[in-house]
């Protein structure tokens, strides 16, 4: 499938920021600032403010996410949140972000859990992969997401993740939050990397259908080097997503792209 066929997705993740107080404002700020439909949006806020943005956001096509899910159905898990907890909550889910993995050390095992359990509770996962910046590098960039990605999807049938709407983000850990993103050329050459791999784990021509995001210090001026690229299907935003200049600025971007491609596959 080309290009054409994929959405172009922006989605918000606010990470540690905003309180059930002030969170649904941001959000209405926000929805007012961000009115594409072409493209997909998606803010991803704290659990305990997803009520107060889901409220926010009611009367608006803005998906809201969760940015973790346990890999276990229930039972002893103090202080974590089942995928059955966020059912009116959330439609989405970000699985296996670098923060996650880094500070509570969640292994593919683990993140393979989570995906099943957001395939179950019919939650769309963004699945986050990325090498630190000791692999890129050593020009081990390509086999670590590789493994991030065989580890996360190898267990799982391609129709079950297909029909969940499979994302995937790839965020370089050098590029979040430090404000050095990647390059657009080399964000899309991990992009088709990242098809390559999903097509080898089982899911052949259907690998090119699977949206692929960019994450890692995007922001209004350099979101176009990304989706000038034809295999970027967007971006999971996490600082500039909380101002509403910065994450209006890029999803007018992403406008661009998204209505260019629905010309294109409507000329097809
Ligand atoms: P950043 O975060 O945009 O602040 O670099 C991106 C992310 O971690 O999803």
């Amino acid at each position: 499938m080309m290009a054409a066929m994929r959405p172009v997705i922006i989605a918000a993740n606010w990470k540690m920021n905003t309180t059930p107080a002030d969170a649904g404002e941001l959000a209405a700020t926000i929805a007012g600032r961000i009115r594409e439909p072409a493209v997909v949006r998606v803010i991803c806020p704290p659990f305990v403010c997803l009520a107060a943005v889901g409220a926010a956001l009611a009367d608006e096509e803005i998906g809201v996410g969760a940015q973790d899910v346990h890999h276990e159905v229930a039972g002893a898990y103090t202080g974590d949140t089942s995928a059955a907890m966020l059912q009116g909550l959330a439609s989405w889910v970000i699985i296996g972000h670098s923060e996650r993995r880094r500070d509570h050390g969640e292994t593919d095992e683990r993140i393979s859990g989570k995906l099943r359990r957001a395939v179950e509770a019919g939650l769309r996962p963004i699945l986050c992969v990325g090498e630190v910046l000791d692999d890129r590098e050593a020009g081990r960039a390509v086999a670590v997401v590789d493994g991030q990605l065989h580890g996360a999807l190898a267990g799982h049938l391609p129709a079950d993740l297909q029909a969940a709407g499979l994302v995937i983000a790839y965020e370089p850990v050098w590029a979040i939050g430090t404000g050095r993103n990647a390059s657009g050329a080399d964000a899309a050459a991990m992009a088709e990397a990242v098809r390559s791999s999903i097509a080898a784990i089982g899911w052949g021509a259907a690998a090119a259908d699977v949206p692929v995001l960019y994450g890692g210090s995007v922001t209004a001026a350099n979101i176009g080097e990304f989706l000038a690229e034809p295999s970027i299907d967007g971006a999971l935003v996490g600082g500039a997503s909380l101002k509403p200049d910065e994450i209006a600025g890029i999803v007018a971007r992403a406008g661009l792209t998204a209505n260019a491609r629905l010309v294109e596959t409507a000329a097809t």
